[in-house]
Order: structure tokens, then sequence, then C-alpha cells
């Protein structure tokens, strides 16, 4: 069996950095206690780290204030209180087609229960969302835009400052999707941002599953869609209105929060530039190379100032079976299919099988590029000394990777 070359990194980043694993070890190890329950050493230490975690995830997403970013057990969730925490009935909501059924299926869900109307506005064949599209498809009733700020799939931007803008003049609510580029995109902010901001911890912030943001301007105000336990205010039956308190009931998963404060400060020391260019330059590499391979298309333009992926499929074989051919005969282990994202297939014409992912993390190297561009050549049938190598001149080891 070839090396492990792990290419998923828009499901889950892996590696994590070090200092993400020492601080969930500690927090196992070390912290005798639930965040927020407590008045003891251990207690305190608990309640560092949640703050810690909170603090950290309030300067991804530009939040002056820190209590207003929840601490949620993933996006998925997250999407969840944005989306039924703030509807009411009767409203006109818009997504897009390249959003994550993370964001489709509730608003969906609520649809189907006609509690709602939504439209999904069109994106073209790499997963651009035209703007114009957006404010044409924008009604009366309309008051709120969901929208993932890259598309998992083939990691096209969407210009979220005008889309923030459309919604904003319009008095409706914008909530950013923000799962694909936290941590490898820096998010809009200031005048530009959106409303609401969800993002996964798991992915480029480096984190592990488990924690994830939440953050909403003051005065958006979703409702709790779980009660329970909160460390606070405990002789009200009623939810404490405290933003934090009111979306974060049960007890955390300190060693997911350790995490997620470790990798975005992991994030922050690499910076999110150099991870991006080292991420693209990798993807670029790739994309280039098996573009000069007949049978091969390419998904998307290569957005260079998205996250980095690369969709792609390949003539004649179901993408599931590339990904199982790719990991056979290099170890490069791919994701293939819809990527819970079935709208934007349509859009780039890749409905029935979906496509193969790739994505590059912090730690891929050249050597990934070219395991992937000779095993893609070999399933096509053709010598890999035919391919230009992508990486013809020495190349810089990034300084995380030393
Ligand atoms: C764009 C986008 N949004 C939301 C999600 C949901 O994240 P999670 O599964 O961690 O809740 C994902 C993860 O695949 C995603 O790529």
């Amino acid at each position: 069996m070839p090396p492990r070359r792990y290419l998923d990194h828009p499901a889950t980043s892996w590696p994590k950095p070090e200092p993400v694993i020492d601080g969930i070890l500690h927090a196992l190890r070390d912290v005798g206690a639930a965040a927020g329950r407590g008045i003891h050493a251990d207690a305190r230490r608990a309640d560092a780290i949640r703050a810690g975690a909170r603090a950290a995830a309030a300067r991804i997403v530009g939040a002056d204030d820190p209590h207003r970013v929840a601490l949620v057990t993933g996006a998925t969730l997250g999407l969840n209180v944005a989306i039924h925490g703030l509807v009411e009935p009767g409203w006109h909501v818009l997504a897009t087609a390249a959003d994550h059924n993370a964001t489709l299926r509730p608003l969906q869900w609520l649809a189907d229960r006609g509690m709602i109307e939504f439209d999904v506005v069109p994106c073209d064949a790499t997963g651009r969302v035209d703007p114009d599209d957006v404010a044409k498809a924008w009604r009366p009733t309309t008051r709120m835009l969901v929208f993932s700020h890259a598309s998992n799939v083939t990691g096209a931007l969407q210009d979220a400052a005008t889309l923030a803008r459309i919604a904003r003049e319009r008095g409706g609510l914008s909530v950013l999707d923000a799962s694909q580029t936290a941590g490898i995109v820096p998010l809009p902010s200031g005048a530009s941002a959106t409303d609401v901001v969800v993002a996964a911890g798991h992915k480029w912030l480096q984190g592990t599953e488990g924690a994830a943001v939440l953050f909403a301007r003051a005065g958006v105000e979703p409702r709790a869609l779980v009660q329970g336990g909160t460390g606070t205010a405990s002789d009200d039956l009623r939810m404490p209105e405290r933003f934090v308190d009111r979306l974060e009931a049960g007890t955390p998963d300190l060693g997911a929060l350790a995490g997620l404060a470790a990798g975005i400060a992991w994030v922050e020391r690499q910076g999110i530039g150099a991870l991006a260019d080292h991420g693209h330059r990798l993807g670029s590499a790739c994309r280039q190379a098996l573009a000069t391979l007949p049978g091969v298309r390419l998904l998307g333009s290569g957005d260079a100032k998205g996250p980095p992926i690369v969709g792609f499929t390949v003539e004649g074989y179901d993408p599931a079976d590339v990904a199982a051919l790719l990991e056979q005969i290099a170890g490069v282990q791919a994701r293939a299919g819809l990527h819970c994202a079935a709208l934007i297939h349509r859009h780039l014409g890749t409905a029935g099988g979906g496509s193969v992912r790739l994505g590059f993390g912090p730690f891929n190297t050249p050597g990934d590029v070219r395991a992937v561009v000779a095993a893609v050549g070999e399933i096509l049938g053709q010598p890999d000394s035919d391919f230009p190598d992508p990486f013809p001149i020495p190349t810089q080891v990034p300084p995380w990777q030393e």
C-alpha cells in the first residue's frame, strides 16, 4: 500500500497541528471540570479554555464583543440556529445554488411545512453567484439571504461584501456560511460584514469536530433551538436571554474548544495569507498538470481568492471509482460524489456522480501533487514519464513544515 496522502481538507483538516493535539490532551488530562459549571480550580481552568476559544473565534469573525459569538457543536447546528431561530412565518428567504445542505435542508424543511417561501439563486459553471441575480430575486417579502462564502465543491468565492450590502439595503438579514473560508480566506469585516457568520471549526481553522462558531451582530437574536442547562440563572425555567447562554445549552465539549482555540492561534501565527498561498501553489500546479491530461475536466476556475480546492472529473469514470483508484495507486485520499451540495452540480454539469475533490492543506507537499497527477495519468493509461513535472524548480518548504 502506498503511503497515505491526505487531500480531503474541505471535509476536515488533517493532520492537526501539534499545538491543537496538545491543547486537546491538556483539556482531557488536566482539567477535571465542565465549563460554566462551578468555581473550583479546575472549573476555572475549564472556563478559561472556553473563554480562550470564544476570544479566538471572535478574532476570526472580526467581532468586537466575544459575547456575540456562541460556540456550537458544528456548523450544521449553527446554520440551523441561524435559520430556524431567526425566520418568521411568511418570510421569503434566498439561498444560492452553491450552498451546502446544512443551509438548503433547513430551508426546504421550513418551506415544505408552509412556514417560509424559499428560492435558490443560480450560480455559473464555476460556482459563482452573480450579485445582480440576488438583487433580481429579492421580493418585497424577502427577509433573509443565506449563502456559502465559498463553494465546497469548486472553491469559488462569492462577493460577500456586495451580497451583504444587497440584503442590508433591502432591509433583510445576511447569513454567511464561512465553513470553507474561515482560516484560509479573510472574512468580510466592518461595513462589508454580514449580520450572521457561521464557521466549522474542524476544517480550515484546524480544530476538531465538536466545536464551531456562530456570530450574530447585536440586535440579531436567534431563538434558542435547544433548551437546557447553561450553568447560569438556574432557578429560571426559561432560557437566559444572554446571547451565549441562550445558544449554548448543555455541557460543552471542552477538548474540542481547546482544539479550536489552539487551531485558530496556529492559523494566526502562520498567517492566513501564507497558508492560502501554500495551498494555492499546490492547487494551481495540480490544476495545470491535470489540464494536460486528455479526459480530465476541471471544475471551477481555480479561484485564487477562495479555498485551495481542485474539483475534476475523468471522462468515462465514475468519480467514486477515480477516488478509489487514486488511493489504491498513490495513497491519495480524496472525496468523490456530490459533497452534500447537490444543486451546484446541476450548474457544473456533474449532477450524476458528482466530482472528485482535492483540497490542499498546510501539510501537503509538491510530492502529493505529483502523486495525484501520475495516478490520474495511470488511470487514463498514460505513462507518467509523459507528464511535465508541475514543480520543475526546487520549491520552498513552508516554515510550519520544517
Ligand atoms: C460549506 C459548508 N457548510 C457547512 C458545512 C457543515 O459543516 P459540519 O458538517 O461540520 O457541521 C460544511 C461541511 O462539509 C461545508 O462545507
